[in-house]
């Protein structure tokens, strides 16, 4: 979709994040989120409250899960601090890992739409201590730019392995922005780069699913001027003809599982997947567990 305005979903996100980090049993911590979300983010996810309990943990869940591999490729990268390393946020809305994982030799990139962006940066600056300068700051829309020519406009360098998380943007792309981005992630970047993403199932965005939440969730990111276009049963045949030779995708019960150690059916957190895709074999596939 071609942006009017910022993206209201992304403080919606940004709003369950804050209230996951508060929790006693929290599986997350983003101490910035608060403050990104705003009163506003934190009306729209009261909206959201009143039909999908489980949306804040569904959140904290998919945060937790990509942090999880963020802090590891962090590790696998520090012990060659000659060799800087480079972590891009696609989609990036109110996402604050820059902040949160800040570390010598670790390049961030956040990529989005320019509203969106110039909402986050203007928030970013009233927060007293955020480190605004820890992510250079890409606009892009997936719909009709190239990504990979803008970040290497922007200092990126594709000869160096890259992480590229892809959080809670797939549902918003049409099917040729997202094979153009997957293509170009697959081979335009150096081999080793890791691409994590989430997307739903098909069944989920066309109305197929029988909870009644569903559709409220589908109406109410309407009314936030945003749509769900997009959802897919199998992305394997979709990465594979754009490049990738790796896959692993988990369900969100699965990654649930690892990294609460609880499971319910009635969270219906199976019609959405987490994927993990690369061109070589990454060094370790196994899924994050539970500490
Ligand atoms: C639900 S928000 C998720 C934000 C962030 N990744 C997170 O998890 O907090 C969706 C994000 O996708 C971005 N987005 C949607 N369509 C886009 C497009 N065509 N080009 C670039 N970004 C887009 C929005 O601006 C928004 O930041």
């Amino acid at each position: 979709m071609t942006e009017r305005h910022a993206s209201r979903t992304a403080l919606l996100v940004a709003a369950y994040r804050a209230r996951a980090s508060r929790r006693d049993d929290a599986i997350i911590s983003d101490p910035w989120a608060a403050g990104l979300a705003g009163a506003e983010g934190e009306a729209i996810a009261a909206k959201v409250d009143a039909f999908l309990l489980e949306r804040e943990l569904w959140i904290a869940v998919r945060t937790a899960y990509l942090d999880e591999h963020v802090a590891r490729w962090i590790r696998a990268h520090e012990s060659d601090a000659t060799k800087p390393t480079q972590v891009v946020v696609l989609g990036a809305g109110f996402d604050a890992r820059a902040a949160r994982f800040a570390k010598t030799g670790v390049r961030f990139f956040e990529v989005d739409q320019p509203a969106t962006q110039q909402e986050k940066l203007a928030a970013v600056r009233k927060l007293a201590g955020y480190p605004a300068s820890a992510a250079t700051y890409v606009a892009c829309d997936f719909e009709k730019d190239d990504f990979l020519d803008r970040l290497q406009s922007s200092g990126f360098d594709p000869a160096v392995a890259a992480l590229v998380l892809w959080e809670g943007v797939t549902p918003y792309l049409h099917e040729p922005a997202i094979r153009s981005t997957l293509r170009r992630v697959a081979t335009g970047c150096e081999p080793r780069t890791v691409l994590l993403f989430d997307h739903f199932t098909r069944s989920f965005v066309e109305g197929a699913t029988r909870s009644g939440g569903d559709q409220q969730a589908r109406d109410l990111v309407e009314e936030l001027g945003e749509r769900f276009v997009f959802g897919t049963n199998d992305p394997v045949p979709m990465l594979f003809e754009e490049g990738f030779r790796h896959v692993r995708s988990v369900s969100f019960d699965e990654a649930c599982l690892s990294v609460t150690g609880t499971y319910r059916r009635e969270r219906q957190f199976r019609f959405q997947r987490i994927v993990l895709a690369s061109r070589t074999a990454p060094p370790r596939l196994a899924a994050p567990t539970r500490s």
